[in-house]
Order: structure tokens, then C-alpha cells, then sequence
């Protein structure tokens, strides 16, 4: 009976492993072939030239096809995370993408900016360590949020394409 039990357990454990191998290796592949990769620039928010330079230093590692990759981004399993967080960044706000977007889109992501400038959630903290370039000062923020309030308020459009 015990003997039963386990020999079904084994089982279900080996037809898991084997249901989610192929997914995982083919998303480790996926992720591991990331770094140093971007896919191809379509475009670029218009901003400010002293709001956009912000931007590129804080957020457009992870949030634009222009990151700079650094040399440990190719070391595994480092590179998997930091391929992780760029594939999710990307995904959330893409500001190559920012001419693709709809203004409903846009609005939705400068409304998400101002929550994470408030929460200071964003740049994540790791990476505010390792890039100490990277914090953003009060002045930075005050900066971001006049910028934001400007864009939102004025319900503008602001668009570039390359
Ligand atoms: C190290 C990579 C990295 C950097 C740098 C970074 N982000 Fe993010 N960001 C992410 C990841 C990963 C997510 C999605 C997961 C999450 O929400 O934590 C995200 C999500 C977001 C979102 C979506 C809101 C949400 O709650 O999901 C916004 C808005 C955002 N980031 C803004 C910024 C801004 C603005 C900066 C620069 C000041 C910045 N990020 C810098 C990695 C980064």
C-alpha cells in the first residue's frame, strides 16, 4: 500500500518534471540569449532634453531597446536575472515603443510613473546599488513630477519618431 502510494508519487513528480522541462529550458534559453541583445529602436518619448537625459540615466536600462548591457550581464545566473528584469521592464514600459502606444495607453503609463516615482519604487534597489548614477535626487523627482503633472494635465501627445 505504502509501496503503491510512492511509486504513484514518483510518477507524478517525473510527468511534472517532464510536462515543465521544455518550458523551462526553452525560457532559460530565451533569457539567456538576452544580454547584449536590443531589439531595434522605433521611436522615443519627446521630452525635455534635462527630463529625457533623467530618464535614459535611471529608467532606459530596463524600459527602452537601448540598454546598456555590463559585462557581468553575460554571466550566468546573473544574466538570467538581470535578462529577467529587462524582459519584464520592457514589457510593463517600453519608451522605444512609446509611438506604438495608444493615448489611453500613454496616459496609463504616465499615471503608473507617478506611482512609482512616489512609492520609490523605481529604479529597483539593487540596481540603485550598483549604479549609485542611478538614485534619483528629490530635485530629480520634483523634476519628473512637474514634467508629469504638465503631460497628464495638459492631456498633450508628445510623440518621436526616429
Ligand atoms: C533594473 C531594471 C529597472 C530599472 C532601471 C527601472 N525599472 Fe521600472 N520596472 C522594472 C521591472 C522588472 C518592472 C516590472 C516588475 C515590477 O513591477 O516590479 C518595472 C515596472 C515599472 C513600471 C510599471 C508599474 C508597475 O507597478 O509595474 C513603471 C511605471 C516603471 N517600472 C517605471 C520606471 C522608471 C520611471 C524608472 C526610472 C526612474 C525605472 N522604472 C527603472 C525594472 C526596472
Amino acid at each position: 500500500m505504502r509501496w503503491g502510494r510512492l511509486l504513484w508519487i514518483n510518477c507524478l513528480s517525473v510527468a511534472g518534471v517532464l510536462m515543465f522541462a521544455p518550458r523551462l529550458s526553452t525560457s532559460l534559453a530565451r533569457l539567456a540569449s538576452l544580454p547584449g541583445s536590443n531589439p531595434p529602436v522605433r521611436g522615443d518619448m519627446l521630452a525635455s532634453p534635462d527630463v529625457a537625459a533623467l530618464l535614459r540615466r535611471a529608467c532606459y536600462d530596463c524600459h527602452s531597446n537601448e540598454t546598456r548591457w555590463p559585462w557581468y550581464s553575460r554571466v550566468a545566473p546573473l544574466s538570467w536575472l538581470i535578462a529577467h528584469d529587462v524582459e519584464r521592464g520592457r514589457q510593463e514600459l517600453n519608451f522605444s515603443e512609446w509611438p506604438a502606444y495608444l493615448p489611453v495607453t500613454r496616459k496609463r503609463k504616465w499615471q503608473w510613473i507617478e506611482r512609482v516615482l512616489h512609492e520609490q519604487a523605481m529604479p529597483p534597489e539593487l540596481y540603485r546599488l550598483v549604479h549609485p548614477d542611478a538614485r534619483l535626487t528629490e530635485q530629480d523627482i520634483t523634476l519628473l513630477e512637474h514634467w508629469l503633472q504638465g503631460q497628464l494635465g495638459a492631456g498633450q501627445i508628445s510623440q518621436h519618431e526616429e
